[in-house]
C-alpha cells in the first residue's frame, strides 16, 4: 500500500507512512466480525434517523443512508459484497461501501458516534437475539425431558451416590433432576439478557458527543430497554458477554454431566438405555461397537466453553477505562460459546426424547445393590428402634445377605428376625423396590405419583409458555 492509499484511509490525515501490511492483517477483525453486519446496519439506520430528527442530517440524507444500507445488506446476503482486511472491521467496511454508493450522506453517518459505541451496540444486539434462540432450544429440551419423565414415571432404577447403588428411584425422577438443572439455567440466561439489553449508542468514543443527540430515541428504535447511564462504562463494559459465557459454561457443565450419565448408562456393563443409532457412530475396526459420540462430544465441548469464559475474564482484568483494542478479542470466544451451546442444546433436544430405557436391566441393577437397606432401617424406626441402632441391625442383615448371596428381600422372616425381634412379616412390603419408591410420596420425592405430578406441571407450564 502506498502513501496515497493510506492518506485516503479512515485516519490517513495524521499518518506519515502506511500501516505495515502485516500489522493491517494482525489488527483486522473483518474476518470474524462481519457476522455482526445485520446489527451494524440496524444500529446505523437508528442513528441516521435520530440525526435527522434532531436536524443534523436532512430527511433526504437519512433516506439515502437507508437505501444504501439496504443495498449493502442485500449484497452481503447474496455473497456479492467484498470484505476487505484493509478496512479493518465490519463497521468500516460497511461505512466505506455506503459512501461509495451514496457519496456525502454516507460520510456524515459517523457524526456523533464512534466505533467504540458502535461495536458495543452491535454485540449487544447480536447477543440479545442469540439468547432468544438459545432459550428456545433450552425450552424444547426441557419439554422433551419432562415428557420422557412422564412416560418413565414408574420405571425403577438404582439411584447412586459415589456411583454406588444407594436407593431405588424412578427413571422419571432422575430425568426431572435434569429438568431442574436446566430450569435454573434458563432463568440465568433470561436474567443476563436484561443487562445485555441496554443501549451504549451515543457514548461515542468515551466521553459522549458535542452534538444534541437523542439517546432515548436510538435506544427505543433498537428495542433496548434504556440507554446506558455512563459513557465511559458504556464503551468499556463487557460484563454482559462474560455473564453470558458464565451461564453458557454452567449449561454446558450440566449437559456434560447428563452426557456422562448417558455414556455410562449406554455401556453394556450398565445397559440401562439405548441411544438411537442416528446419534451414534461405529468403529472402523471393531464391528460390534456403537459409540455414543453425541454425548461424548458435548462432554468434550464443555472444555472449550469453559475456556472461553476464562479468556474473557482474563481479557478484561487489566484494562484501564475506557475502550482498548484488547476488546476486539471478545468476539471469537463469544461467538464460539454461543454456537457451541446452541448446537449442544439442539443435539440434546433431538436425542433425549428418543432415548429408550431398558426397564429390566435397570430393575435388576436396583435389586442387586441392597438398595432397600434404608427402607429396612426406616421400618425399624417406625417400630420404635432408634435410628442409629436400626442402622446397625441393617448393617448386620446386609453382611449376612452378602454371605448368603441373596438380596434383603430374598431372606426369610426367621433369617431377618434373628437381627431384631421387631422385624415382622410386613417387612416385605418395604423391602420390595416398588414399595420403596412409592413410600417416598412427598414433594420432591421419587414416588411415581410425585413424578407424574411434577412432570405434568412442567409440561403444562412449558406448553403454556410457548403458546
Ligand atoms: N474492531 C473493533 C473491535 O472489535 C471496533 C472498535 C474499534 N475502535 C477503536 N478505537 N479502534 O473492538
Amino acid at each position: 500500500m502506498n502513501k496515497t492509499d493510506n492518506t485516503s484511509s479512515t485516519w490517513g490525515g495524521r499518518f506519515q507512512e502506511p500501516t505495515d501490511a502485516f500489522v493491517q492483517r494482525f489488527t483486522a477483525s473483518a474476518q470474524f466480525d462481519q457476522r455482526l453486519y445485520k446489527e451494524d446496519i440496524a444500529g446505523s439506520k437508528a442513528h441516521a434517523d435520530m440525526l435527522a430528527s434532531v436536524g443534523i442530517l436532512t430527511e433526504e440524507e437519512a433516506k439515502q443512508i437507508h437505501w444504501g444500507l439496504d443495498k449493502i445488506a442485500a449484497q452481503i446476503e447474496s455473497g456479492e459484497f467484498s470484505w476487505s482486511i484493509e478496512l479493518e472491521d465490519v463497521h468500516m467496511n460497511i461505512e466505506h461501501a455506503l459512501t461509495h454508493l451514496i457519496g456525502d450522506a454516507g460520510k456524515k453517518l459517523h457524526t456523533g458516534r464512534s466505533r467504540n459505541d458502535q461495536v458495543a451496540t452491535d454485540i449487544r444486539l447480536w447477543l440479545r437475539t442469540t439468547i432468544d434462540d438459545i432459550a428456545k432450544e433450552m425450552r424444547r429440551l426441557q419439554l422433551g425431558i419432562a415428557q420422557l419423565a412422564l412416560t418413565e414415571a414408574d420405571t425403577i432404577m438404582p439411584g447412586f451416590t459415589h456411583l454406588q447403588t444407594a436407593q431405588p428411584i424412578t427413571f422419571g425422577h432422575h430425568l426431572l433432576a435434569w429438568y431442574e438443572m436446566l430450569d435454573r439455567d434458563y432463568d440465568r440466561l433470561i436474567d443476563c439478557q436484561k443487562r445485555v439489553n441496554v443501549s451504549p449508542l451515543g457514548a461515542a468514543a468515551l466521553a459522549g458527543t458535542t452534538f444534541n443527540i437523542d439517546r432515548e430515541q436510538t435506544a427505543s428504535a433498537l428495542g433496548f430497554s434504556r440507554p446506558s447511564r455512563n459513557s465511559l462504562d458504556s464503551v468499556s463494559d463487557r460484563d454482559f458477554a462474560i455473564e453470558f459465557c458464565s451461564t453458557a459454561a454452567l449449561v454446558m457443565t450440566h449437559l456434560s454431566r447428563m452426557s456422562e450419565e448417558l455414556v455410562i448408562w449406554a455401556s453394556s456393563q450398565f445397559n440401562f438405555v439405548d441411544i438411537p443409532d442416528r446419534f451414534c457412530t461405529g468403529s472402523s475396526i471393531m464391528p460390534q461397537k456403537k459409540n455414543p459420540d453425541v454425548p461424548e462430544l458435548i462432554r468434550g465441548k464443555t472444555g472449550r466453553v469453559n475456556g472461553h469464559l476464562i479468556s474473557l475474564l482474563t481479557l478484561m482484568k487489566s484494562q484501564p477505562l475506557a475502550y482498548n483494542k484488547d476488546n476486539q478479542e471478545d468476539k471469537e470466544p463469544l461467538f464460539d460459546t454461543a454456537d457451541t451451546l446452541f448446537d449442544s442444546l439442539r443435539a440434546f433436544a433431538d436425542m433425549v426424547p428418543n432415548v429408550k430405557s431398558k426397564p429390566e436391566s435397570m430393575r435388576a441393577a436396583a435389586f442387586q445393590g441392597f438398595s432397600t437397606a434404608t427402607d429396612l432401617a426406616d421400618y425399624l424406626v417406625r417400630k420404635q428402634i432408634p435410628f442409629r441402632e436400626a442402622h446397625e441391625i441393617v448393617g448386620q442383615s446386609v453382611a449376612y445377605a452378602i454371605e448368603q448371596n441373596k438380596d434383603l428381600s430374598e431372606l426369610s422372616l426367621p433369617e431377618l428376625s434373628q437381627f431384631s425381634q421387631a422385624i415382622d412379616k410386613d417387612v416385605f412390603d418395604v423391602l420390595t423396590l416398588e414399595g420403596s419408591v412409592s413410600a417416598r410420596d412427598h414433594l420432591g420425592g421419587t414416588a411415581p405419583n410425585q413424578v407424574r405430578i411434577q412432570a405434568q406441571a412442567a409440561i403444562d407450564f412449558l406448553q403454556g409458555d410457548t403458546q
